[in-house]
């Protein structure tokens, strides 16, 4: 018998269900506290794993009571959520997703994974995969923006980096950890955007639009995954049979840790299908929830829910198995301390790291409109630094960065005085991110009266966005708006920047300002990944993983809309589109300006007629028609014009990117496989539909834009 049989079978069925506990340790800004009784549950064979605890020596001291002083010594799983680096702090998510750089993901997640660690963890809640397309959800701010594609490659390249794709020794590295992908699934679609809330979505959207990045996680070697909070159509999903055994298990074929979200298995008393702790235990475990994260359901109720019938201990056995079996594909059972070094000082922010934050900051920042102020002039002697974020230290961090230390990012006005230490860099708040006093105004529009140039900086505090961080009007907040209409007053040119986790609603401010910068939150990086933006140092790339809505009244809002039978036509009164607003958002997916021109060539084809196993590519020429090297980003996407169902008028294929210096041409080439255009059919399995097909490429998904070929699927 292998280690995992016979530790099996010498078990209690009391440390069994510690296999199956987790709890947190806790955690203070200052560092980790342990909650007390931690130890002592370790010790009784009561905890199998904990989160919310980091640092090498207060893990180890931890493992060493599970190793030493348990009768089976079986080592801990350490968790802990490493959304954007561990201590060095990267662009959030959903900014780091505008850069459409996989190598940049999987990089950015390897480096979070060393750092992760050496802090001696060995399990991390993310990547975060939840489509989003509602900025009102603060936790859009987590993943990879609306697109299933995108959040497709996101997937495996954050598997691939946490997991140490590629490291000799894979998952058992002394600097990989386990990824959990989250929140299975559809967590996203929110009722109303509020966080927590029901979600109720078709068995088609799950699985044309939630269900792909999870499949493709799976696929990657994803070590865990981790079920939402929320019901979906009266079934919450951390008791969801049909979603987590009969579609990740059974038909994805995932054989890893399903590990609850924070207290949701009592949760379920809630959500109303459990009466008490055993029936919500019992549900748990019956659709195959292996670990329960902090809800002491598994620990309380699991043993009455044998005496009663409900669950069977060979349920109990398949899921320790699963847990032992990670606990193993760690290493953990042969050194349990092989992450991280007890008497090694706690890990900081590394120059390489800077670096690294530093590339994708500024990869991630969006240039969505420019009337010729930037990059700014080498001419400009006095620039006036407005708004409450152009200082904001800590908030640069953005949410979820809980080992991150407030004191490491770089602020935009100390970004910008390295980078332009010729300049006179005069600086006023003017307001507070969320105050309402507008008494600072009238200082910040005198020291304005001399500048060349505004710089404004406004935006969200940091924990505006992420969990539990909903916003019903996600716009400027406080007096910002108000301190934006005294600054254009002064018809000064305008450069606003925008720090966000999702897109806010500034139609206003867009059309007043002489150039608008999506700069998210960037981490330890900020200040000077913008500088580099701002001066021209680094021509942007970065592009809108998400529709950018002109209003919350648009909201859900994305670009794969399916086709109305009366598409909006201003001249037709009973077609689809609003009274009072236009139905075009702000700014498209994908849409995002660099200080070059680019021109694109109509696609050329290799097969106009294509049929299924055949190979599609797709070339599109670029020429960089601009003054300035730069790189230039075309998506892909294809419309099924007739098929058994109703297509989106767009699906995105493929993204490519493409660096030319001024004048330079070259070509994208795009593979696409026949059956990347199949769909799920009427009965959800897919088909792949002989027909036509229109390919579009195009700098965003704006219909104007695109240059579009017409093929053609035979049948057979
Ligand atoms: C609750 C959040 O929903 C989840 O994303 C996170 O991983 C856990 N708390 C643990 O912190």
């Amino acid at each position: 018998m292998n280690r995992i049989e016979n530790l099996l079978a010498a078990m209690t069925v009391e440390e069994k269900i510690g296999q199956l506990n987790m709890v947190a340790a806790g955690y203070a800004v200052t560092g980790p506290v342990l909650a007390s009784g931690t130890a002592e549950g370790i010790r009784a064979g009561r905890i199998g794993s904990l989160l919310n605890l980091w640092g090498a020596q207060e893990i180890h001291a931890m493992q060493k009571i599970a190793v030493e002083k348990t009768r089976l010594s079986i080592p801990l799983l350490a968790g802990f959520d490493v959304l954007h680096g561990h201590r060095t702090i990267f662009p959030i998510p959903l900014a780091e997703a505008a850069s459409f750089e996989p190598r940049l993901w999987e990089a950015s997640a390897r480096a979070a994974a060393i750092e992760a660690a050496a802090d001696g963890i060995s399990m991390t809640f993310a990547p975060m995969l939840d489509i989003a397309r509602d900025p009102r959800w603060g936790r859009i701010a987590e993943g990879a923006g609306e697109d299933p594609w995108v959040v497709t490659q996101f997937a495996i390249a954050k598997v691939r980096g946490f997991q140490g794709d590629g490291l000799p020794e894979g998952l058992a590295s002394a600097g990989a950890v386990a990824a959990t992908a989250k929140h299975f699934c559809a967590y996203g679609a929110a009722l109303a955007g509020r966080d927590y809330a029901s979600a109720d979505v078709s068995e088609r959207l799950l699985h044309e639009v939630y269900l792909p990045p999870f499949a493709a996680a799976v696929a990657a070697g994803c070590a865990a995954i981790m079920p939402a909070f929320n019901d979906i159509a009266g079934i919450p999903m951390t008791a969801h049979i049909p979603l987590l055994r009969d579609w990740l298990r059974r038909e994805a074929g995932f054989d890893g840790v399903i590990v609850s979200d924070y207290n949701a298995v009592a949760e379920l008393i809630r959500h109303g299908i459990a009466c008490d702790l055993v029936e919500a235990a019992a549900a748990a475990l019956r659709a195959g929830i292996d670990i329960d994260m902090m809800s002491g359901a598994y620990s309380q109720g699991l043993a009455p829910a044998i005496a009663r019938g409900l669950v069977s201990i060979e349920a109990i056995n398949a899921a320790v198995r699963r847990v032992l079996k990670l606990k193993e594909r760690l290493g953990l059972f042969d050194d349990p301390y092989r992450r991280g070094s007890a008497g090694a000082s706690a890990p900081g922010v590394s120059a390489a790291g800077r670096d690294l934050a530093r590339e994708a900051g500024r990869r991630s920042i969006v240039l969505l409109a420019n009337d010729h102020v930037l990059p700014l002039s080498p001419e400009l002697r006095r620039i006036a630094l407005i708004g409450p974020l152009a200082d904001a230290r800590a908030d640069m961090l953005g949410p979820w960065a809980m080992a991150g230390n407030a004191s490491d990012p770089v602020t935009i006005r100390e970004g910008l005085a390295a980078a332009l230490p010729d300049a006179e860099i005069v600086f006023a708040p003017g307001v507070t991110i969320a105050g309402e006093d507008t008494s600072g105004i009238a200082a910040a529009r005198e020291i304005c009266r001399d500048a060349d140039l505004v710089l404004l900086c406004l935006g969200e505090a940091a924990s505006m966005s992420g969990e539990a961080a909903s916003r019903a009007n996600p716009g400027l907040p406080g007096a910002q708006n108000a301190l934006a209409e005294a600054i254009f007053e002064l018809c000064k040119p305008v450069v606003v920047l925008i720090s966000s986790g999702r897109p806010l609603m500034i139609s206003t401010i867009a059309a007043k300002a002489q150039a608008l910068v999506a700069t998210w939150f960037l981490g330890v990086e900020a200040g000077n990944a913008i500088a580099d933006v701002l001066t021209g140092t680094f021509n942007p790339t970065g592009r809108l993983p998400v529709t950018w809505p002109r209003d919350v009244g648009q909201v859900p809002i994305f670009f794969a809309e399916r086709p109305s039978g009366r598409p909006a036509d201003p001249d037709n009164h009973y077609t689809s589109k609003y009274l009072d607003m236009p139905i075009e958002p702000l700014f498209p997916f994908g849409h995002g300006l660099s200080y070059s021109r680019f021109g694109l060539s109509k696609p050329r084809i290799n097969k106009k007629d294509f049929k299924r196993g055949d190979e599609l590519t797709i070339e599109v020429d670029v020429i960089n028609e601009g003054a300035a090297a730069g790189e230039e980003t075309v998506f892909l996407f294809a419309r099924d014009i007739v098929a058994s169902v109703t297509r989106p008028l767009l699906e995105l294929k493929g993204v490519g990117k493409i660096a030319l210096a001024p004048g330079e041409g070259g070509t994208i080439c795009f593979r696409l496989a026949a059956e990347a255009l199949a769909f799920p059919g009427s009965d959800l399995q897919p088909v792949f539909e002989p027909g036509e097909f229109l390919l579009s490429a195009g700098p965003s998904a704006d219909p104007h834009g695109l240059l579009t070929v017409k093929v053609r699927a035979l049948p057979g």
